[in-house]
This record gives C-alpha cells, sequence and structure tokens, in this order.
C-alpha cells in the first residue's frame, strides 16, 4: 500500500493493491449476487438518485461497504469521532457507515442512521439485529457489547426535526445526490453542536480509469460518471467539497482522498465498477449513454481480461473525505 501526503499534512491518498487478502469477491458474486433478486427498480430520477434500491443494489452497497471500511474508520477518527459522542449519518444505506461509528463512539454512544429508502432503513435494521444487537421493536436497536446504540429511520435529515443537538454529523456517497447540497447541509448543522464534527466522504470519478488506457473499462467508467450526472448526481462532489463548506459557514475542511488500485486479478475494482454500472442501467439505455444492447452481464470479467492482458491496474472513484468543525457563533 502506497501513501502519498500533501506538503500541509492534510490531503493524503492511499493506493491499496492486496484487497485479495481481505475476501473473494468473485465467490461473494457467485454465492450471492447470482442467487439474488434481479429486479431492477426504475429509479427515481426526480431526487437525484439513479442507483436505486433494488435488493441488488443493496448487496452493491455492503460490497462496496466492506472494500471501503479501512478508509472510512480511518477518515472518522482523523476528523475527531470519539467515545460518547452522539452522531447522525445521513443517508445511511444498509448502515454501513453506521456500524463503523457505532463501533468508534463505544457503549455510551448514540447514532442515528437516517435514510429516505425504506428498504434500505429495512436491511439496516435486520443487519443489526442478524448482528447480534438486540431489538427492541424493530425500530430501535441496541448494540451489545462494546459499540454504541443504533437507530435507524426513514427520511431526509435536512427536513427533519431532532430533539437533541448531535457532536457529529456523517455521511458517504449522499451529499452528492443532493439538488442543492449547501441548502441540504446548512438545514442539517442548525442540529450540530458548536464545535461539533462535520465528517463527509463523496465520489471523485475522474480517478476511476485504467492504465494504460483501455477501451472496455473506460468506457465503464464514463458510463459510471454520465449515468449518475443524467440522473441529477454530481459525480465529482468530492472535489467540490472546499467550496460546500465555505458556503455553508464552515471553515475550509481537512481532506484527504483513497483510491483503490491494483492490477491484481482478485481486485474489487472489476466487480464494483460493473455493479454501480449495472444499477444505473436503465438510467444509461433511457438516456442513450450506454446502448440498449449493452451486455452487462460478464462486464466485470471482461474488463478484468482486458487490464490484466497489458499488465496495467484498474483504479476505482476516488473516496474523497473533508472534515472540518462549526466555529462557535461570536456574542
Ligand atoms: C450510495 S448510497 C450510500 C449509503 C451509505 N452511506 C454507504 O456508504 O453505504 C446513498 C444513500 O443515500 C440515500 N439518500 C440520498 N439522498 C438522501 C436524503 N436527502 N435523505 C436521506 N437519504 C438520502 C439514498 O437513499 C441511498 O441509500
Amino acid at each position: 500500500m502506497a501513501r502519498l501526503q500533501s506538503q500541509n499534512g492534510q490531503c493524503a491518498v492511499l493506493l491499496p493493491s492486496h484487497f485479495v487478502r481481505i475476501f473473494s469477491f468473485r465467490e461473494y458474486v457467485q454465492r450471492r449476487w447470482l442467487t439474488s433478486n434481479l429486479n431492477l427498480e426504475v429509479p427515481n430520477t426526480e431526487t437525484g438518485y439513479g442507483l436505486g434500491h433494488s435488493p441488488r443494489e443493496l448487496d452493491r452497497l455492503h460490497f462496496q461497504g466492506r472494500v471501503l471500511a479501512p478508509y472510512t474508520r480511518q477518515f472518522f477518527v482523523d476528523a475527531g469521532l470519539k467515545a460518547g459522542m452522539r452522531v447522525l449519518d445521513v443517508g445511511s444505506g444498509i448502515g454501513e457507515v453506521s456500524f463503523i461509528v457505532a463501533e468508534l463512539v463505544g457503549p455510551k454512544g448514540y447514532v442515528l442512521g437516517v435514510d429516505r429508502s425504506a428498504e434500505a432503513v429495512e436491511r439496516a435494521r435486520t443487519r443489526a439485529i442478524r448482528a447480534n444487537i438486540r431489538g427492541e421493536d424493530g425500530s430501535t436497536v441496541m448494540s451489545a457489547g462494546a459499540a454504541g446504540k443504533v437507530e435507524f429511520a426513514v427520511g431526509d435529515p435536512a427536513a427533519m426535526h431532532f430533539e437533541e443537538p448531535f457532536d457529529a454529523i456523517v455521511g458517504r456517497f449522499v451529499l452528492m445526490y443532493q439538488s442543492d447540497p449547501a441548502a441540504s447541509l446548512r438545514n442539517m448543522l442548525r442540529y450540530l453542536r458548536e464545535d461539533g464534527v462535520v465528517a463527509f466522504q463523496e465520489a471523485d470519478t475522474t480517478t476511476c480509469r485504467a492504465w494504460p488506457a483501455s477501451p472496455v473499462f473506460d468506457e465503464a467508467a464514463r458510463w459510471l460518471a454520465e449515468g449518475l450526472r443524467v440522473s441529477g448526481a454530481r459525480p465529482e462532489l468530492g472535489l467540490e467539497m472546499n467550496a460546500l463548506y465555505l458556503d455553508c459557514g464552515l471553515p475550509s475542511p481537512k481532506m484527504r482522498m483513497d483510491v483503490v488500485v491494483s492490477g491484481e486479478d482478485e481486485s474489487p475494482v472489476y466487480e464494483l465498477l460493473a455493479e454501480a454500472v449495472r444499477s444505473l442501467e436503465p438510467t444509461l439505455v433511457k438516456s442513450k449513454i450506454a446502448p440498449k444492447e449493452t451486455k452487462m452481464e460478464g462486464l466485470a470479467e471482461r474488463m478484468r481480461k482486458e487490464v490484466a492482458a497489458k499488465r496495467g491496474v484498474a483504479m476505482l472513484y476516488g473516496l474523497v473525505g473533508a472534515w472540518a468543525r462549526k466555529p462557535k457563533t461570536k456574542n
């Protein structure tokens, strides 16, 4: 794993190359995805969220969450998440980020994951219960052991009222889907205490490419960026976060970027890109970004063979993290 650090120490790029040792992606695909319900949902383009919430898309979030977990955990440690904190996880999906935060805040901490998809929240609650985190009434799950209390709710945190302020507001791949990310974040910041932590990780799809250039991989990377864009998302929001934080009255955030890059045969990059493109397929075909006859089946394998034939590497979308503290109000 290589780590590059900028001179001011605020921006780091991690280039891991040993994902094969984390778990086998091919096995996962064979065992789980091929047996999952392949009903593709029609994406809700009005909300800027083109990926939908089909069972297969929720599986993709789980898969992606396992790959990115070490980077998200380190990001939150750097951002200052600590034991005992009360944290809001915005766009919690199936709970990948909430569960990491629950570990960090410990038994005296509290995490509220909020997502506007009832299907995603349902899956998050089920996972919490299955992971031996005791459920009381299905809506409240209390963690056993070392983790904090976790709850999941359906809604848009930018339009919700919370009784108590949070010590931190966090999220991953969520502000990029808001029609007005600054307005959303500003609304949520009303519920962050002074000096509280704001820590979001968002995408930069411009990092997603093969080297040397490989037509199948690079076309899939273009589909991802364009599919997100036409569905109303901002595929490079990660790079806009300095301006976004400033627009919300926050200081310039500290930032880092983590990018999965690998030439290994077992690299997760191929499946992650192929599955994201697959979730966007209805949008891609409707908007004529990808031809109707495009074969999504076997796409990961085609990309893998193409990159391997050149002894090259494939890079995933970048995970750009930005963190800052809410300024104290001047009297
Ligand atoms: C790409 S997923 C990421 C999920 C999770 N943060 C993770 O990293 O695994 C984005 C999630 O944000 C949710 N979402 C998008 N906009 C939202 C909003 N305004 N309020 C609540 N949830 C939102 C979507 O429903 C989706 O589940």
